[in-house]
């Protein structure tokens, strides 16, 4: 199954838009309405297209709240911790064991990163919305980038007791953007690890055609509900499946995924059945095909 779910426009770049050509509209008609036989149907009109842009502009406003209110909420939870124990750190009184200390560092550590990881996931989402996504396309070898990220992610699986296996060709170029596409494998990898239990395998190949280069991530997790698929690549979508060990989970990965894979010019395939796994499968046109 293919998914175009389009996020929410958070740039108000539209309504703007819609607001310039109105103004430019009346401009043009200027002479028509100051004319003494004023055209009703046309103030009407004028009128009737005046208050949809600004409901389209409250909408927009209502969106950038939620979307402000959500990001604050993820990023409190990290933040407490990080203060709670560094105050305990810092109290003198509470006179602790340097392994007691040295719990508090690893988990203010965890914490941390875990804000960066989402004001980067956040940043992007901006620059997404806004059309400020750079990207810098060129012809390179998908098999290493996949074996590279497979290499990086194997430990956090390993640690949850899920093995991470590669069937990747040698030899597999396309045209991607390296980081961009590094942050495709590396969210497709980390949420079939995230929401999979403990023993369950997951499998990533790399997938050669004439006119298409791409790889598939496939794991025995719970699988994704019909009725909840068209949420999926939505922004802060959090469905039903949760992770099976604490990880974070705020609903940005594949917002992010299908914008950057939308931007190559390639889609992303969905394959799943509740109680038996997920496959997603991203797919990037080969150049001259
Ligand atoms: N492989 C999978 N198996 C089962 N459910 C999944 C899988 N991948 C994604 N989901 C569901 O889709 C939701 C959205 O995924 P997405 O990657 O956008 O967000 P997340 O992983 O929860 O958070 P983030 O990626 O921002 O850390 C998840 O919360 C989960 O419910
Ligand atoms: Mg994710």
């Amino acid at each position: 199954m293919v998914h175009h779910t389009a996020n929410p426009d958070l740039s108000g770049s539209h309504a703007e838009a819609e607001l310039a050509r109105l103004y430019g509209d009346i401009l043009e008609r200027e002479a028509e309405l100051t004319d003494r036989r004023i055209n009703d149907a046309l103030l009407k009109e004028l009128v009737r297209q005046f208050v949809g842009a600004e409901r389209q502009l409250k909408d927009l406003n209502d969106l950038k709240n939620r979307f402000l209110g959500m990001a604050a909420h993820d990023l409190r939870s990290p933040l407490t911790s990080i203060i709670g124990m560094s105050r305990m750190l810092t109290a003198a009184e509470l006179e602790l064991d340097d392994e007691t200390k040295s719990k508090f560092l690893t988990a203010i550590h965890r914490a941390s990163t875990q804000m960066l990881e989402l004001i980067n996931d956040l940043l992007d989402v901006a620059a997404i919305e806004s059309g400020h996504f750079e990207m810098t396309f060129a012809e390179d070898d998908l098999a290493a980038l996949l074996n590279e990220r497979i290499e990086l992610l194997a430990p956090t699986a390993e640690q949850k007791g899920i093995e991470l296996v590669a069937e990747v060709n040698p030899g597999t170029t396309c045209s991607f953007d390296r980081e961009r596409l590094s942050q495709v494998i590396d969210n497709l990898i980390s949420n079939a690890v995230k929401f999979s239990p403990t023993g369950a395998k997951v499998t990533i190949s790399s997938l050669a055609a004439s006119d298409s280069a791409g790889f598939a991530v496939a794991d025995q997790g719970p699988g994704i509900p019909e009725d909840e698929r068209d949420r999926l690549f939505g922004t802060f979508q959090k469905l039903s499946t949760q992770p099976t060990a604490g990880e974070k989970s705020t609903g940005l990965g594949l917002a992010i995924v299908k914008k950057i894979v939308d931007a190559h010019g390639g889609r992303i395939v969905l394959d799943s059945e509740v109680g038996k796994g997920t496959t997603f499968t991203a797919l990037l046109p080969r150049r001259g095909a």
